[in-house]
């Protein structure tokens, strides 16, 4: 939107009426000078305020005579920082809460986008869907949204801010990840979209400028505008999306599925292994057309290192029956965590594909929801160690406990064997659970090559409170265990001994 505003500036008359809309409640701050392009823009910051009473303008000493760029400082509550990004329909900006001071992302549609008499209906109808997603979707790899605000001046939509751009630098021939970042990447969107899937969300926009990262490589799904939702009251738009990303089935405007994501993101994987689209076509009608006939290339002609296997599951996500394409998530990501398994077993990092679904295949984190491992692989620190390492020594301080992933570990006092601990094994939680200071009262060492998750009592007292839940349920439910072995051990030894002394 603000590119029509600027557009609108160098139109001289028009831009009046942009800019009065936008004016009410707040003043302008222009920014941004490499957004300037010469043309009929107000000669001087005077001749611009004279123009738009009560904004204001700022004049770039590169770029004079020209006024630059206009961005609000204030929408609602929230005080803007700068502009993040834009859509074909609105502008993204980071802002702050004055109240919380928290940083917030704001999605801003203009009014007379709205408003609009061709495609007004259109954009209400996506602001709605992705205003009406406020608090539901709840996962570490979706951003959230938090709040959603409609006004006659501008609405807007108020949702977590993500600090490392879109997955677009990563689409790029120039620029591409290494195949297991990739594949991790990809991994987490399948992830992600099951979630929104589970919830009646199909997304219909996934592209890598929907993607977001953090700055520490996490992903987060954003821009569900288009998507479809069991809950929507109003009638669904079609023929939205962007189309070299589209499936056969939403350009052909069928019923769709979740498998019409499952389609955009094999196109996604594979431009993020090759830099390049699948399909190149010079207009939208080629396009479609390549979409709905040809099949795709494989990924491995353009990038002579992606191993078959990753060739088969491009293959078989972009497939242009949804009977043969995959059928779940859990499916396409499961062969993505596979290639990654050989692709990693050299690697001294345990990728977190793999953390996840060592996670998810322990007894101790069995009620654990999807959401709360994903919170758990963030809060623990993972050690493949060698036979004979000694992980607790007894006498030693104690300030994390472990839960073994892979391996067997063996439990001594003073030298004498007390038992051998097997994968999904807990040990050394009481350093978590005696809230004192804690002198560990046995050693632990490795009986074979192992993989243990270690997590550090400050972490998890930092978790949420669901998680934190689980970890509770999860440490009554190995207590009670090992209080009835106890007991059994306990009654078995008075037999014992009244077996020897009747
Ligand atoms: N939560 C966010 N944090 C940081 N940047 C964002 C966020 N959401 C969107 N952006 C940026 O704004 C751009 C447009 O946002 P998007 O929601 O995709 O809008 P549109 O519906 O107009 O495509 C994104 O490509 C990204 O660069
Ligand atoms: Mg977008």
């Amino acid at each position: 939107m603000l590119r029509a505003a600027t557009a609108a500036i160098c139109m001289g008359r028009r831009i009046r009426a942009s800019l009065m809309l936008v004016t009410p409640g707040c003043t302008h701050r222009p920014v941004d000078p490499a957004r300037a392009t010469a043309g009929n823009w107000p000669r001087s910051a005077a001749q611009f305020r004279a123009w738009h009473p009560g904004a204001c303008a700022i004049v770039s000493a590169s770029a004079f005579p020209y006024v630059i760029a206009v961005i609000p400082s204030k929408i609602g509550k929230y005080e803007i920082v700068r502009e993040l990004g834009r859509g074909a329909t609105s502008a993204v900006f980071e802002a702050v809460d004055p109240f919380t001071g928290r940083r917030v992302a704001i999605k801003w549609v203009l009014p007379e986008a709205l408003r609009d008499r061709d495609h007004g209906k259109r954009y209400r109808k996506l602001f709605i869907t992705e205003a009406s997603l406020a608090g539901k979707l709840s996962h570490p790899h979706i951003a959230t949204i938090y709040d959603a605000v409609a006004e006659d001046d501008g609405s807007y939509i108020v949702m977590e801010y993500v600090d490392g751009g879109t997955l677009e630098r990563y689409a790029r021939v120039d620029n591409l990840l290494p195949i297991p970042q990739v594949l991790e990447i990809v991994f987490k969107c399948c992830k992600a979209l099951d979630y929104a899937a589970k919830h009646g969300v199909i997304h219909r926009d996934i592209k890598p400028a929907n993607i977001l990262l953090t700055k520490d490589n996490q992903i987060k799904i954003t821009d569900f505008g288009a998507a479809l939702t069991d809950s929507a009251q109003t009638t669904q738009v079609s023929g939205i999306g962007s189309p070299a990303y589209m499936s056969p089935q939403q350009v052909k405007e069928v019923t769709l599925n979740h498998q019409t994501d499952i389609y955009s993101l094999g196109v996604v994987l594979f431009q993020l292994l090759t830099g390049r689209l699948p399909f190149q076509a010079n207009n939208n009608y080629s396009l479609i057309y390549h979409v709905i006939n040809t099949e795709p290339p494989a990924p491995s002609r353009y990038r002579p290192d992606v191993p078959a296997e990753l060739d088969a599951i491009v293959a078989r996500a972009m497939h242009k029956t949804t009977a043969a394409r995959y059928p779940t998530w859990e499916e396409f990501a499961f062969d993505l965590a596979n290639v990654f398994g050989n692709l990693a077993s050299r690697a001294e990092v345990i990728p977190d594909s793999e953390k996840f679904n060592t996670l998810r295949q322990l007894e101790f984190f069995g009620p654990f929801s999807d959401v709360e491992l994903w919170e758990v692989l963030r809060i623990t620190h993972w050690h493949r160690f060698q036979k004979d390492t000694v992980l607790i020594r007894e006498g030693e301080v104690g300030t994390s406990f472990f839960v073994l992933a892979h391996g067997e570990v063996k439990v001594t006092k003073q030298g004498r064997l007390l038992n051998v601990l097997r994968a999904g094994a807990c040990f050394g939680e009481m350093a978590h659970l005696t809230k004192r200071q804690f002198v560990r009262n046995a050693s632990v060492a490795a009986l074979s090559q192992i993989t243990v998750i270690e997590i550090k009592s400050e972490r998890l007292q930092q978790a949420s409170e669901n998680c934190r839940h689980q970890f509770n349920g999860a440490f009554l439910a190995m207590l009670v265990d090992r209080l009835a072995l106890a007991n059994t051990r306990l009654s078995q030894l008075l037999a014992e001994r009244n077996l020897v002394t009747s």
